[in-house]
Parts: structure tokens; C-alpha cells; sequence
């Protein structure tokens, strides 16, 4: 039985999704908080088991009878490495065989904006090695799909303002990243490997607002904001300080080229070319 946690989040539910056309729907389990949440995942047929990576004993009842394990990183940046070590050590508990972590694919990383924030990924890798667990790293890239949440909602008035400067990440859709992980997870040889998951190529910011623009039919420009400006004009619009940081983490980051670590890996997995970005633009902007 392989179980996938985060299953009421976007990356979760969409692997669930595409293992279920793979794979009898009795033979997965996902791990929710809250069963409230989880109505869309019974319907589909899949054992619905309750757990908070912040409780070690409800996760290793959660993991009973469970060969594989697909732990998504966590969004609650409260002990999120703490709460990670808690899954791997409740996955060896249970009896677990193979565990699978939605890591982060980024270089440079000791010298990286956001090493505060990423090298959490890279220490839960140390800590599964360590377990002597069977482990497969998938390296997530940046999703396609948060381009909107650094560029704002009303981009086609605005234009680009971000303070990326030609940095390049080689982006891709969450749900194509889905679709891998549940390749990965229905078929056999993917013991003790590491998957970078990005797209082919890097964008940068410009090439967005290229692809904007040709999408729109509007002209969309790009400009490489100072990081004051930026943060000015994000305070003046209410932004909270901490989503301040947060952005200019990213852009900096980006900036430098810590995420323009393209790789061929997704692509094998899914067996076809993830989407460009002219594709996932006109999908994300529909
Ligand atoms: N590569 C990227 O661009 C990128 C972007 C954003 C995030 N990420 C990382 O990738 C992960 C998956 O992305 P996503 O878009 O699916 O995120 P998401 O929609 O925010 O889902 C996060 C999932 O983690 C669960 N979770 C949070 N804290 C938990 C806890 N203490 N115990 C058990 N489950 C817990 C959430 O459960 P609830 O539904 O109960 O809250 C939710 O199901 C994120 O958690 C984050 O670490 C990557």
C-alpha cells in the first residue's frame, strides 16, 4: 500500500489523482489533518488516514500496513524539519520500506538568499539517509504555478515588477510534477535516487512578460525593480513585512541563478516534454 500525506493540499491531492488511474484506489492511502477536508479523496476510493507531522504517535498509526511513503515538505514553517524527522522516524517505526520527499532542486544553496528557508529540504535528506531507509529525492524546482503570486493579479495593467534581474528558473506545472511523482510511485527501480524535477529550460522574468504579452495581445513589460522600490511598493499596498522577505528572498535568489538548474529528469519521468512556458502561461492565465 503506498500512502501520500499533504493529500488535502495542491501537490498531493493532484499525485493522488493520477495514481488512482493508475493503481487500485484500495491500494492508497493519504495522510490529512482534517478528515473534513478529505470528502473529494473518499470519493475516489482511497483509506483516508488522520495525522499532524507535529504528533509522531498519530503519524506511526497512520503508516501501519504502509510499503511507501510520499512525504510533501510542509508548509508550516514552525520545526518544519522537526516535523519531517518525526515522519521518517514514524515511517521506520511502522515498518515503512521506501520513503519518497518532495525536496527542493536549487544550487549554490550555502550561499543562497534562501538558505534559512530551503536547507531545511537538503537536512530532511541528510536525516532520511541516515534512517537507512529505502529514500527517492524528488527535487522540486519552482512551480509555474506561484508566478502569480510574485507578479501580482493585475499584471496585464501593470506589467512586471519584480526585482529579478535576467535570473532564470527553469519553471514548471505542479501538476505535471503530479503526474511524475505518481510514475514514480507505480512502478519499480526507484530506490536510492534522486530526481531533479524542472523543466528542459529556464525563463526569466522577461521571457514571462514575452509570453504575456503574446497571450494578452496586450504589451506587458518587465521591470527589474531596485529591492527599496520593491519593497516600498509592496508595504504601501498593505503587503505584510514577513511576505516582504519572503518575496525579495525569491527574487534574490532567482536573481543569482540559484534555481537555473534545468534538467531532463521530469521529462523522463512523465515521457513526454514538461509544458513551455508560452503553454503553462496560457494554462495558468485561461
Ligand atoms: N516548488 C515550489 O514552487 C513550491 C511552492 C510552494 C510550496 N512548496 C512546498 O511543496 C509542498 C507542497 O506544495 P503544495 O502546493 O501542495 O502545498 P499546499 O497546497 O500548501 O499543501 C501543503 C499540505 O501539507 C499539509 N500539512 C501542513 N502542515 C502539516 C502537518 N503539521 N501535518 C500534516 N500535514 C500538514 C497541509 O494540510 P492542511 O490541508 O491540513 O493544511 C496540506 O495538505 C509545500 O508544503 C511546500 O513545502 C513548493
Amino acid at each position: 500500500m503506498i500512502l501520500v500525506t499533504g493529500a488535502t493540499g495542491n501537490l498531493g491531492k493532484a499525485t493522488v489523482e493520477f495514481l488512482a488511474k493508475k493503481i487500485p484506489a484500495n491500494n492508497i492511502a493519504v495522510l490529512v489533518r482534517d478528515e473534513n477536508k478529505a470528502a473529494d479523496l473518499k470519493a475516489l476510493g482511497v483509506n483516508v488516514r488522520v495525522g499532524d507531522y507535529h504528533d509522531k504517535n498519530s503519524l506511526v498509526k497512520a503508516f501501519q500496513g504502509i510499503d511507501k511513503v510520499l512525504l510533501i515538505s510542509s508548509n508550516d514553517f514552525n520545526d518544519r524539519l522537526g516535523q519531517q524527522k518525526r515522519a521518517v522516524d514514524a515511517a521506520k517505526e511502522a515498518g515503512v520500506k521506501h520513503i519518497l520527499y518532495t525536496s527542493v532542486s536549487m544550487q549554490n544553496i550555502e550561499n543562497s538568499a534562501l538558505k534559512p528557508l530551503m536547507e531545511e529540504h537538503y537536512n530532511t535528506e541528510k536525516y532520511i539517509l541516515e534512517s537507512g531507509l529505502n529514500y527517492t529525492f524528488l527535487r522540486d524546482n519552482l512551480y509555474a504555478d506561484i508566478i502569480p503570486m510574485f507578479i501580482g493579479e493585475h499584471v496585464l495593467e501593470t506589467g512586471i515588477n519584480f526585482p529579478a534581474g535576467n535570473g532564470r528558473v527553469p519553471f514548471s506545472l505542479r501538476t505535471e510534477m503530479a503526474e511524475a511523482f505518481a510514475n514514480v510511485l507505480s512502478t519499480s527501480g526507484h530506490e536510492n535516487k534522486t530526481y531533479e524535477i524542472s523543466n528542459v529550460e529556464s525563463y526569466s522574468y522577461q521571457d514571462v512578460a514575452n509570453a504575456l504579452s503574446a497571450h494578452s495581445g496586450k504589451t506587458v513589460g518587465y521591470n527589474d525593480l531596485s529591492i527599496p522600490d520593491f519593497s516600498k511598493a509592496l508595504a504601501e499596498a498593505g503587503v505584510p513585512e514577513a511576505m516582504i522577505g519572503f518575496s525579495i528572498g525569491f527574487a534574490t535568489a532567482t536573481k543569482e541563478g540559484d534555481f537555473d538548474v534545468p534538467n531532463t529528469h521530469l521529462e523522463q519521468l512523465l515521457g513526454r516534454k514538461p509544458s513551455s512556458l508560452n503553454e503553462f502561461i496560457k494554462e495558468i492565465y485561461q
